[in-house]
């Protein structure tokens, strides 16, 4: 198990929600957080929480379209701590898809914030653990990644793009020490999920989501599903044929449009 203490970690999207639950956790740990969202004033409020906590900051602000900013923020960060241990590529978003009013743009601007957002933070941090041997990248994507859900058309894909590229990372990086975590959440309470007019089943709170990631960083997992009985149930959705999937999915479906 790694001991977080003074590991210097860069939680995209922590001004709000998750990213904001896991600076907390992770300032109570003694870990030296960077925090990125595209508020500056929210995330400096976050930088004084994680202070009170006992966790060293450095606030970055930056949009995760932005390839050249997270280059700077990285660079800034290296000249100002050495470097960063661990990327928790976090930020991200959520805009319903029904495909019957399709809308392409959309679509594909969701794909730039979840899916091009991660590869641009890597593309930054990937250089400094190479040379130094060692890091840890983390993908926050989602349940929702692994098989296509109703009303997620655009969000499940971009999350499953999240999943399958750092599957495939995982080859080539564990061979220069950088290790990757792949975290698929449920539904956790926060602003984002605040906005959802439907049940949400086994509903967690951010900061038990938190616990769970900072949990498996520690731990060197490869991949973390939670909570316990909505993943395994996503699991099994994954395994069954295609024909009882579709049949399950299509009541769900109804249930959905008619409530
Ligand atoms: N909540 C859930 O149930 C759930 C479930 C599965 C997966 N997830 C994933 O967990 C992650 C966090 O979700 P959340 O529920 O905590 O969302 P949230 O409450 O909406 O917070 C999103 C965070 O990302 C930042 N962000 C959004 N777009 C950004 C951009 N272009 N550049 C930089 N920062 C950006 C936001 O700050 P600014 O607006 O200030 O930039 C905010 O800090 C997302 O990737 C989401 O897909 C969430």
């Amino acid at each position: 198990m790694t001991n977080l203490q003074g590991k210097r970690i860069w939680i995209t999207g922590s001004s709000l929600g998750i990213g904001r639950s896991l600076a907390h956790e992770l300032g109570t740990r003694g870990a030296s957080v960077v925090l990125t969202a595209r508020n500056e004033e929210t995330l400096n409020t976050v930088g004084r929480e994680v202070e009170n906590l006992g966790g060293k900051v450095s606030i970055k602000p930056g949009d995760v379209t932005d390839l050249e900013r997270m280059k700077s923020i990285i660079s800034e960060v290296e000249s100002e701590w050495g470097g960063i241990d661990i990327l928790i590529a976090n930020a991200g978003t959520h805009i319903p898809s029904d495909p019957v009013q399709f809308d392409v743009d959309e679509y594909l601007n969701l794909m730039n914030i979840n899916y091009g957002g991660m590869l641009r933070c890597m593309e930054a941090v990937i250089p400094g653990m190479l040379e130094r041997r060692s890091g840890r990248i983390v993908g926050v994507a989602s349940l929702a990644g692994l098989r296509g859900m109703p009303t997620a058309a655009a969000y499940s894909a971009s999350k499953g793009a999240m999943i399958n590229f750092l599957q495939s990372s995982r080859f080539h990086l564990q061979d220069h020490n950088i290790g990757i975590t792949i975290v698929n959440p449920g539904f956790v309470r926060t602003p984002l999920t605040d906005k959802n007019d439907f049940h949400m089943p086994f509903l967690i709170e951010p900061e038990k989501a938190a616990q769970i990631i900072c949990n498996a960083i520690a731990r060197e997992r490869s991949e973390v599903s939670f909570p316990f009985p909505f993943s395994w149930t996503i699991r099994l959705l994954r395994i069954i044929p295609h024909p009882i999937y579709n049949w399950i999915m299509t009541r769900v479906w109804r249930r959905m449009k008619n409530n």
